[in-house]
């Protein structure tokens, strides 16, 4: 086991480790930890990494956290960490190709018997409700797997359904917040046609049914599913819970959030339906990851997984209702930071597209994305 950088500075409460820091999610976990003053412990895999996860590492190490470097599966490293580190909480977040790779962590945790919350890889839907197409559904299979697997050894856990995070949610793209709304046109999914329900439940506790149609999302910040997953964590309230992020504020259906973009550009732009039989399809198609997020963006849009159900099982708690005082940044300002994204970094005019380690341009049109830097 190597161990590197200094030690955390500030260590309000039992230590944490945090595994797929340097991932999408994960990166929004671990600052908001490290934020947190908690001493934060990252598990990272050694060998070749890229400039961009060299950076975020760096600049975690300089707030404070301690690196590890080692893989999950290693179990009898992970006990020696969680031992001599006398690790209380354990963060995963390691993306949907090691979903099962967890249960070597589950192990581990069961073994040393020292841990006392553990929050495995969810970040998203309630996945023991929410039944999409495949090839989604098999990636819920998994994370039920290792649920049961956490609960049949009676380790401590809070999961996490955060819904969707703010950012336009391409069907194709894993890590929609990594990408700048459309520029040339809207996908609008479903037809319009379909009528659903949303359930939720009044502070009277009355179960409220409202008829709407199938394309509302909860769009969170991924700094607030940082920041209050964090916050979540060791909250004696949510042990052995499902945290639900539903901020009535941050519900929207793909048409509010168009127009909403549409008024930071300053401009309007086609609106191209995608149906449910569009969905299916790309869904069907296989290709892995962009099918198992048209099998989610099916499930969202057309089914209305996120909700269809109310939160009212003892099992369940809502996050506004911990928190009553929270505020979630509201999708109006996240979609302001694309745009000073943009204005902060010039250069991402000359990228047509690919991996920019940032923000990415999803139409090759400079002209547009100079139309965006102007307006604001
Ligand atoms: N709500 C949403 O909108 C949303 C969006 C995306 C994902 N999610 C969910 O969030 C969770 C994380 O997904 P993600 O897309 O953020 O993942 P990701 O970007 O693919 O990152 C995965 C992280 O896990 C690390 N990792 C993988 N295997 C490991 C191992 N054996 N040992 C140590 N580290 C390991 C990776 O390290 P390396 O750097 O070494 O590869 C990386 O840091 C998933 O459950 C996913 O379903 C939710």
């Amino acid at each position: 086991m190597m161990i590197v950088g200094p030690s955390p500075h500030v260590s309000v409460d039992g230590p944490v480790l945090i595994i797929g820091s340097t991932g999408f999610i994960g990166r929004f976990l671990t600052e908001a930890c490290l934020d947190s003053g908690r001493a934060t412990y990252l598990l990272i895999r050694p060998g070749l990494t890229s400039h961009f996860k060299a950076t975020i590492i760096n600049s975690f190490q300089e707030k404070g956290a301690v690196i590890v470097h080692g893989s999950m599966n290693d179990g009898d490293l992970v006990k020696k960490v969680l031992r001599e580190r006398k690790i209380e909480i354990v963060i995963s977040a390691v993306g949907g190709s090691n979903i099962l790779d967890q249960l070597n962590l589950v192990d581990a945790v069961k073994a040393v018997e020292t841990v006392k919350r553990f929050l495995p890889s969810e970040f998203g839907h309630d996945i023991d409700r929410a039944e999409p197409v495949e090839p989604g559904l098999t990636m819920y299979m998994e994370k039920r797997k290792v649920r049961r697997a956490i609960e049949k050894a009676g380790i401590p856990y809070t999961y996490i359904c955060c819904n969707s995070i703010a950012a336009w949610p391409y069907h194709d793209n894993t890590h929609p917040a990594d990408v700048l709304p459309p520029l040339d046109l809207f996908h609008i999914y479903g037809d319009g046609s379909v009528k659903g329900t949303i359930i939720t439940t009044t502070t009277a506790c009355l179960l409220l049914i409202v008829n709407t149609h199938f394309r509302l999302a909860y769009f969170v910040a991924g700094t607030d599913i940082g920041k209050f997953t964090i916050k979540s964590m060791d909250d004696i309230r949510t042990v052995n819970k499902s945290v639900h992020f539903r901020p009535p504020s941050n519900l929207l259906n793909i048409n509010e959030l168009a127009s909403l973009w549409e008024k930071k550009i300053g401009r309007t732009l086609p609106r191209v339906t995608i149906t449910e039989d569009d969905l299916l399809h790309a869904a069907r198609e296989m290709r892995i990851p962009e099918s198992i997020v048209a099998s989610f963006t099916h499930d969202i849009f057309i089914k209305g997984c996120q909700i269809n159900f109310s939160i009212e099982e003892p099992e369940d708690v809502d996050v506004s209702s911990l928190y009553a005082d929270a505020r979630f940044r509201t999708i109006d300002e996240c979609f302001n930071d694309f745009v000073r994204k943009v204005v902060e970094n010039p250069k991402v005019f000359k990228q047509a597209s690919g991996n920019n380690n940032g923000i990415i341009m999803p139409a090759p049109n400079h002209q547009e994305a100079l139309a965006i830097a102007t307006c604001t």
